[in-house]
């Protein structure tokens, strides 16, 4: 069936299954790989972005419920005002070690920094909590977003 999504500022119709998860439809249907797929089951992180300036994970998002919303993905980040801050962070910091993870902190680290421009510790743990990496780079992660915050 065709849907009509926004992803990045730009209308799509992708003709898909309701059912199918928004990470599908971004990495095989409009080719954005810059989500990645970790365990398909909300419970890493890896696939966050963001619904109408919210961090939610897109492999369990199916494609009928975003479509009105506004997506944006790791691809067009750098171009809002708190992406771009995180994105400077994460390169400052040197922040990734295998990177597979990042796509989805630097996702809920920006939605995080543009709704709350001075988080505290808590706040980062808070909105930080989903996003598992493997290499454990967890101390650079709060170090960045502390330097975009501040
Ligand atoms: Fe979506 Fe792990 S792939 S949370």
């Amino acid at each position: 069936m065709a849907h009509m999504i926004k992803v990045n500022g730009k209308e799509h119709q992708v003709d898909v299954d309701d059912d199918t998860p928004l990470l599908w439809v971004l990495r095989d249907v409009l080719g954005m790989t810059g989500t990645k797929f970790g365990c398909g089951m909300a419970l890493c992180g890896a696939c966050t972005v963001h619904m109408n300036g919210n961090a939610v994970r897109s492999c369990i998002m199916p494609i009928n419920a975003v479509v009105g919303s506004e997506i944006t993905t790791i691809e067009a980040i750098g171009e809002t005002p708190a992406g771009k801050r995180i994105q400077d962070a994460w390169l400052a910091h040197e922040v990734v070690q295998c990177g597979y993870c990042q796509s989805g902190q630097i996702m809920s680290a920006s939605a995080l920094l543009a709704r709350n421009a001075n988080p505290s510790d808590s706040d980062i743990d808070g909105a930080m909590a989903g996003n598992i990496c493997r290499c454990g780079t967890y101390v650079r992660i709060r170090e960045a977003i502390k330097s975009a915050a501040g």
